[in-house]
């Protein structure tokens, strides 16, 4: 969803903020030097930290450190804290001693409150103390203020080694005008040379709107040094490359939750979401940094190529100019532990990342790794692993904005019956509405939702309706009577109901900061309250950043308060669509009384949003680059712990070519979320309306999907249980392979297949990336073929053709019968396709349950683990006491990559015994087919191939 032509839901005063162009129009969003705060902390010079920890202060507690800091130059005192984490975290928190009021600290990021996990005291002197915790030992120094946190040999991680910490206070607005509040009993220092460039530091304008800052400036940063890492990888949400490039001679990367129209590729502007982690990757290391604060933040970039410093020992620096380099080799550097001999080697480093945020406070969670599954891990462990997703999540989405009425919707769907072409969901935009009033239907347009949503039903489809926390200011509708008489609006900073233009018109916006406003807000998803809803219909949260059409940067002033005042929009801000999701996932679970998974998608996004929706990414347009991009997005997206992600198929502005309409099929098959999406203002165009080839590809392409079904809920299974994302980059699994650091157009899906979607306009052929470095063996997926090389390697395309390869060593599940929707599939048998790794072996993993409610939780679900060498394929029943019982059976096993010629098999089951059945060999593939063992997919069985 998105704007279309707005000027015609504007009267001309609103003009004047909001000029329609084609493209982005860059002049509405703040660039660093029109923020103050990212002026002020940008300005900082390197090695000149004033921070400073009052040693006589400290004090060593189980599990964590607690100490006084003060900034030498204006005396403003503050609070350090440093926990050890379970599995190898820490964690350091720093917060104004007395701040005048309280600042923002991040509400429901977290899963809970992290495990702390005993430390040991390593040494203690004057200067410095050293924790031990796990196999990671944390260096705190104490002036200039610095963390190091390194295993026995390297410094992984340093804080603030460059010096460029900010912490500017609450301060009162001099002089009180207000005589009969008098003198202010407590006149903070105020040390204007400490604060730097005062313009725009009390108060601001951009462009006709203006930011009252009734608390003055109140920015925190922090810098952070790599000297394992390599390449640096996170901080979504950008259109841009997957590794992190340095903003040396950019802008920050932004991450401020925006509603940015047509939005421009390869470059740091803020979009929908943020989520503040970043993953330093070496060859031997994997860490991260999550910088926990929801405030607007600027994150700058040093990466590889800037500085060449290396992760040298002692005077190595000399001679080098960079900024950190004369940091380290300076005076700054001599106490930092590592000249002295048996101290940990590595320095403050080539790769490097600087969060500046424009309110909260400092709170940094260390991930240590080492390897990226590692701190997928951790960084779950803090923010949560998704919300499983119901089995047809994976299935395909129908999705236009807008579906016209329910005849169109029947249409629709008896189309795909027509073509022969399955889809799980079909969706609805914000013309379902009576009159955007969310939680009503228009009643001419849909008379009969609930009839509607049934007869989707029948086949195994559900719908998705949009349901947007903006609320039409509209005295006939009962959701903004509620609101105006319950006080459930966001409130502007002189305490009236804030009031901003989107698609209703004058709206109103809820403020899911209020416990009240929840309990509220989720009851309205209740059968009762949301009339024509049904058990298959479920919930897209568009809007959440949130969007307001006339306000600034198109989202909601800053001084506008939550909670009844206690915080200000601008330190809640990008968590704003992580509440809104949090109660809808919560009102979704009591329609069902728990029982029934939701499906929720949502466009804004923070960590820990996971936890509710997956998120696709945006107002994207049909341009072949726009379809590149949606890789590179959603592999930060899902390396920052949102697994499930895809961007809008063919492109959600413009109209696609035939041919990138059947590419753009044909990448998205291999994405987590499968969606067709469309402007309202396009020509419709599902999937028989492009013609015949499209049509047959397009067929193709999602029959392919459906088949690998099984192996999608299989990898949700594998996030459940590890954190590891679906979508992962190359260097995740061969995190030594240098080459693959800055791949930014193949990826994996769990471990087996490797996927290089076409994305270039009459591609003849493409260059895949094979690693392993020779020690992997790849079979095409579709012809099973084994890859004549590795590393890259030309591969010639048709328009046929999807680059896509199974890893030898691996065992995918499949369903090849294809029908109309995924949950017919239910009952299907199983195939097993076995790839053979170089000694002759494979393994992978199933897991089956009813694929629709909570009961997996309680033992009711499968999960197996196959193996195959020594010529015998096994299944085994992992957990032992499973309570899922399944009919569905195994009709069929290939081998690939065989070179013996088999004829028979054994197989051996408990509810058979022992069963001889046909294999058949064809030499010139290498590939055998075992047809029919029939064995109950859902237990342990043996397939012993004989001569
Ligand atoms: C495999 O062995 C069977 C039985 O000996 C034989 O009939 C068949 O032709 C062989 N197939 C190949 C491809 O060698």
């Amino acid at each position: 969803m998105a704007r279309l032509l707005i000027i015609v839901y504007f009267t001309s005063a609103f003009l004047s903020s909001f000029v329609p162009v084609q493209g982005v129009d860059r002049g509405n969003f703040k660039t660093c030097q029109q923020s103050s705060f990212c002026r002020r902390c940008r300005a900082m010079e390197p090695s000149n930290s004033a921070y400073e920890l009052l040693m006589n202060t400290l004090k060593v507690e189980t599990s964590s450190i607690e100490a006084e800091m003060i900034n030498s130059r204006n005396l403003v005192t503050f609070k350090f804290q440093f926990f050890a984490l379970t599995d190898g975290t820490f964690r350091m928190k720093i917060n104004e001693l007395n701040p005048i009021k309280p600042r923002f600290e991040v509400q429901d990021a977290l899963v809970g409150e992290p495990l702390l996990e005993k430390l040991e005291l390593v040494e203690r002197k004057a200067d410095k103390i050293s924790i031990k915790c796990g196999s990671n030992i944390a260096t705190i120094i104490a002036k200039p203020f610095r963390v190091d946190i390194h295993d026995e040999n390297n410094i992984l991680i340093s804080a603030n080694a460059r010096g460029l910490m900010k912490f500017e206070h609450y301060r009162l607005k001099v002089p009180q005008t207000d005589p009969e509040e008098g003198e202010p009993d407590q006149v903070p220092v105020i040390n204007d040379i400490e604060l730097g460039d005062e313009e725009g530091a009390w108060e601001e304008t951009f462009k006709s709107h203006h930011d009252s800052k009734p608390h003055g400036p109140s920015a925190v940063a922090m810098d952070f040094s790599f000297p394992s890492g390599e390449s640096i990888y996170g901080i979504p949400e950008h259109a841009d490359s997957f590794s992190l490039k340095s903003t040396a001679d950019t802008d920050p990367y932004r991450l401020y939750n925006l509603d940015v129209f047509e939005y421009e590729l390869d470059n740091p502007m803020a979009l929908y979401g943020s989520i503040p982690l970043v993953l330093a990757h070496g060859v031997s290391k994997t860490v991260g940094v999550f910088w926990h604060n929801a405030a607007e933040t600027w994150v700058d970039i040093k990466s590889k190529g800037e500085v060449t410093s290396g992760g040298s020992v002692g005077g190595a620096a000399a001679g080098m100019v960079s900024s950190i380099v004369s940091f380290v080799s300076g005076k700054a550097g001599s106490d930092d532990g590592n000249d002295a001999g048996g101290e940990p080697k590595g320095r403050p480093s080539n790769i490097d990342a600087r969060f500046m945020s424009e309110s909260g406070i400092i709170d940094v969670f260390f991930l240590m790794g080492p390897k990226p599954q590692d701190v997928s891990r951790q960084y779950a462990k803090l923010t949560g692993t998704a919300t499983f997703p119901p089995y047809f999540a994976f299935g395909y989405h129908q999705s236009r904005w807008n579906y016209n009425d329910q005849d169109d919707v029947k249409s629709v769907d008896a189309g795909f019956d027509e073509h022969d072409i399955p889809c799980d969901v079909i969706w609805l935009d914000i013309e379902h509405t009576n009159g955007k009033r969310y939680f009503t239907w228009d009643k001419v347009k849909f008379p009969n939702p609930k009839e509607m949503i049934d007869h989707e039903s029948a086949k195994g489809r559900k719908m998705v309706a949009i349901v947007d926390p903006h609320i039409k200011r509209d005295g006939g509708y009962f959701l903004h009577n509620d609101a105006e008489a319950n006080d459930y609006y966001v409130k502007t900073k002189d305490g009236k109901v804030y009031e901003g233009w989107c698609w209703p018109g004058s709206s109103s916006y809820l403020d899911f900061f209020d416990e009240k406003v929840n309990e509220y807000y989720s009851s309205r998803y209740l059968f009762n309250n949301y009339v024509g809803s049904t058990e298959d219909l479920h919930i897209w949260n568009d809007m959440n950043e949130p969007s307001v059409f006339n306000g600034p940067e198109v989202t909601m002033p800053k001084d506008c308060v939550h909670a009844g005042g206690l915080w200000e929009h601008r330190d809640v801000h990008n968590a704003y669509a992580l509440e809104h999701v949090k109660v809808t996932m919560d009102g979704l679970l009591r329609r069902t009384d728990g029982r029934l998974r939701p499906f929720i998608l949502t466009r804004g996004h923070f960590a820990g949003s996971q936890r509710y929706a997956g998120v696709w990414t945006g107002d994207n347009a049909a341009e072949w680059s726009h379809l590149r991009v949606s890789i590179p997005m959603c592999l930060s997206i899902s390396i920052a712990g949102i697994p499930m992600c895809g961007a809008d198929i063919t492109g959600f502005f413009k109209y696609p070519t035939p041919e990138l309409f059947i590419r753009w099929y044909q990448a998205g098959a291999f994405q987590p979320f499968y969606r067709a999406h469309s402007h309202i203002d396009t020509k419709r165009r599902e999937p028989w309306l492009m013609g015949d080839e499209a049509l047959r590809l397009v067929r193709e392409a999602l029959r392919t999907r459906y088949s690998l079904l099984p192996f999608w809920y299989s990898l949700a299974r594998e996030h459940e249980t590890t954190g590891v994302p679906y979508m992962r980059p190359l260097w995740y699994q061969y995190p030594s392979e240098r080459a693959t650091f800055s791949i930014d157009n193949e990826y994996l899906l769990g471990d087996a297949l490797l996927v290089h979607p076409v994305t270039e306009a009459g591609a003849r052929y493409v260059t895949v990336y094979f690693p392993g470095e020779g020690k992997d063996v790849w079979y095409d997926f579709f012809t099973l073929e084994k890859i004549p090389g590795v590393g890259n390697v030309q591969i010639p395309v048709t328009i046929e053709k999807i680059p896509l390869y199974q890893r030898g060593g691996t065992i995918i599940p499949k369903k090849e019968r294809i029908r109309r929707s995924s949950t017919l599939t239910q009952g299907d048998p199983f195939t097993l396709v076995v790839a053979l790794d170089s000694k002759g072996e494979a393994s992978g993993m199933l897991y089956l349950d009813d694929g629709k409610s909570y009961e997996f939780r309680d033992g009711k679900y499968i999960e197996l683990f196959f193996k195959f060498a020594q010529d015998k394929l096994t299944s085994r029943v992992v957990n032992a006491n499973s309570q899922y019982t399944t009919k569905e059976r195994l009709e069929k096993v290939i081998i690939i990559g065989m070179a013996a010629n088999f004829t028979r098999a054994e197989v051996e089951s408990q509810e058979f015994g022992k069963m001889i059945v046909d294999s058949y060999y064809d030499d010139q593939s290498q590939v055998l087919v075992i047809r029919k063992p029939w064995v109950n997919i859902g237990s342990s069985w043996t397939l012993q191939l004989l001569k």
